[in-house]
């Protein structure tokens, strides 16, 4: 595997590649890799003939008061973790090379960043925006694979694509689980064993949440009340649980077929995030 620590040496090993007629897959992640990001790897592989993979933590997605300082750094660990599945190239750029000036222009999806995550993290997804935009426009990528846990993440890009006509195809994967069900992130780091254990029931209020939908029995926002006491009596602080359009993850209403049930909810200072499809006939 190569590691790559500059835009202008990352080009000219792109450029090679193209020349090859080389079909590229590209995986942007903040490092701290777990199964869930190996998986996107995996995928990545069977849809291309290269994969790059990024590591970068981005401030800018980062508010004040965030994890941007503790978020986990385990470079070499990652390395060593891509090298083993594969991965052809590994860019990982410092801050100065990806932001060597103030940034003048900022990617914003505003009617689906300001929804959700958005209103609680001001300006995250203008941060993910852009510096995807960035890591697109310097790797040029055929094909880019995102973990669908990021839900609204996925929306956004899929989004700032279209609109902008990005000449690449953005394939969501899967959210990886761990047996109880709780979704794999680098944050789950943080939780204590008596919080791992209650972390469990984020995806089961998920879950219960979906089959109420399935028999449509009860308004949609007694489904998203119910699901909050639900958390709250196991412990979490809840952000918002909430029953969305899949497309434009606005409210939906009862004439929508493609719904995701999305939520967020802090165990102690963790930060948890998960959602979950659910399709009507
Ligand atoms: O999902 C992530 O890890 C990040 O938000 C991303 C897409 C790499 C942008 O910094």
């Amino acid at each position: 595997m190569l590691t790559i620590t500059t835009i202008l040496e990352l080009q000219k090993v792109m450029k090679a590649w193209r020349l090859d007629c080389a079909s590229i897959a590209f995986v942007p992640t903040m490092g701290n890799l777990h199964d869930g990001h190996l998986h996107l790897i995996e995928v990545a592989k069977s849809k291309a003939e290269k994969v790059v993979a990024s590591i970068f933590v981005n401030p800018s997605q980062f508010g004040p008061g965030e994890d941007y300082d503790s978020y986990p750094r385990t470079e070499l660990v990652d390395q060593q973790k891509l090298e083993a599945v594969g991965t052809d190239l590994l860019f990982m750029p410092t801050v100065m090379e990806m932001y060597p000036d103030k940034i003048q222009t900022i990617i914003s999806v505003p009617s689906i960043s300001g929804l959700h995550c958005g209103a609680f993290r001001p300006g995250h997804f203008d941060g993910v925006a852009t510096v995807v935009c960035k890591l697109f426009n310097i790797v040029q990528p055929n094909i880019a694979v995102f973990g669908r846990k990021d839900f609204q993440q996925y929306t956004v890009i899929k989004t700032m694509v279209k609109d902008l006509n990005l000449p690449i195809e953005i394939i969501g994967v899967d959210t990886v689980r761990s047996d109880d069900g709780l979704a794999l992130s680098s944050r789950n780091g943080y939780l204590n064993p008596q919080q791992r254990l209650l972390a469990s029931n984020l995806h089961l209020s998920l879950c219960m949440a979906r089959e109420t939908v399935l028999t449509k029995k009860l308004p949609y926002s007694e489904i998203e009340a119910d699901s909050m006491r639900f958390l709250q009596k196991n412990g979490f602080e809840v952000e918002y649980f909430s029953i969305c359009r899949v497309d434009d993850l606005k409210k939906a209403t009862l004439t929508d077929a493609e719904l995701v049930i999305l939520t967020a909810a802090r165990l102690g200072k963790t930060r948890l995030i998960d959602n979950l499809c659910v399709t009507l006939s």
